[in-house]
């Protein structure tokens, strides 16, 4: 087995048909055992779950190669346990935590040739998602549903590497309801489509929702959350129910506290104290650390002084670290990271 001839270093965030995918289909009350499938394409009924009523949830994880030659994913029983959340929240039957891992497991390995090398820049990404498949035309559940499992190697989710993105408020809500934070729902997504195209249409490169109530809070963005460095070093999140809780988010406030001995509060976020902070930028699986290096709020144009070069200082220990962590640099704090060969 060799690895795949592609031009890793050039791979943007997008989507490459692989060789093998994971299938598991739920029926009459069960899960079957499961299975690596050959076939990218999904026939389904005109009337199915997930195309009237949107019933799907997902989630989203890397494999990464190490320093010394393994493949590994990143706290992979975190996905885990929140695509059971979205499930419970969408009414969808949740497949155990031991199968969605051993899943996991299985597709990385079989696509182990996609895997890019380490120090390439680029990552598998891996897409876990569950649909209701039989025909539903009054609202209600679904009762058969799938769970499938595709790869697909990626790089850097935002254009222009590391360059510090520039960023609009926006006026659109993401229409993700007050609690529903932890759904990895397709239909969120799909509410954030009309406010992404017109952000790019305007020369931005993301959203920054606000809390739909007040419209005074910073929230997130179509697919990252935000962290904020204050003048005095501290790291600040925000907090609220109604965004996504980022796997790398809450693994950045460890890394910042544990390793490198910053301060770090996870709280409410006002649009109005953002003139006061030193650097910003946005976390997650896609965006590992993305830096942000102006806001635009309707015109007031909000400048960190990290500037529209390079990652600000603090952003850039923390990226290092955790990619350190993830890459086998850096020693992980115990069950991070989940061997995969
Ligand atoms: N917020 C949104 C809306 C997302 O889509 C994502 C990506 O998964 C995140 C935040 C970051 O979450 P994580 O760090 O678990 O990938
Ligand atoms: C992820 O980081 O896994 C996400 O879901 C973000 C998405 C916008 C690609």
């Amino acid at each position: 087995m060799a690895k795949k001839d592609i031009d890793w270093a050039n791979l943007g965030f997008g989507y490459i048909v692989t060789d093998k995918r994971y299938v598991s289909n739920y029926k009459d009350g069960a899960w079957d055992d499961g299975a690596i499938v050959d076939d990218p394409n999904i026939t389904l009924n005109e009337c199915a779950g997930v195309f009237q009523y949107a019933q799907t949830v997902f989630e989203g994880l890397k494999a990464y190669t190490t320093e010394d030659g393994h493949i590994v994913t990143f706290r992979p029983d975190l996905n885990a346990e929140r695509l059971e959340e979205s499930c419970r929240r969408l009414e969808i039957p949740v497949l155990p935590e031991g199968r969605f891992l051993e899943a996991v497991r299985e597709v990385v390995a079989a696509n182990e040739d996609w895997v890019p090398p380490y120090g390439s820049g680029a990552t598998l990404y891996i897409r876990p998602y569950v649909m209701g498949t039989n025909p539903v035309i009054g609202v209600k559940p679904a009762d058969e549903y799938q769970f499938r499992i595709l790869v697909t190697p990626v790089g850097p989710y935002f254009k222009g590497g590391a360059k510090p993105l520039t960023i609009r408020v926006s006026d659109f809500d993401r229409a993700a309801p007050h609690g529903t934070g932890h759904i990895k729902a397709g239909l969120n997504y799909a509410m954030s489509l009309h406010a992404i195209v017109s952000a790019h249409k305007e020369g931005y490169d993301e959203n920054m929702y606000l809390d739909p109530g007040t419209r005074t809070k910073v929230e997130e963005t179509g697919g990252a959350n935000f962290l904020f460095v204050t003048k005095d070093g501290k790291v600040v999140t925000p907090k609220s129910d109604s965004i996504l809780p980022s796997i790398t988010r809450r693994s950045l406030m460890i890394v910042a506290e544990k390793y490198l001995g910053l301060t770090v509060e996870h709280r409410e976020v006002y649009l109005d104290e953002l003139g006061d902070m030193a650097e910003c930028g946005l976390c997650g699986t896609a965006a590992v650390i993305s830096p942000v290096g102006c806001i635009d709020d309707h015109g007031r144009k909000i400048m960190f002084p990290s500037g529209m070069e390079e990652m600000g200082p603090v952003t850039k220990k923390l990226y290092d670290t955790l990619t350190g962590i993830q890459m086998g640099r850096i020693e992980a704090p115990e069950g991070w990271i989940c061997t995969i060969k």
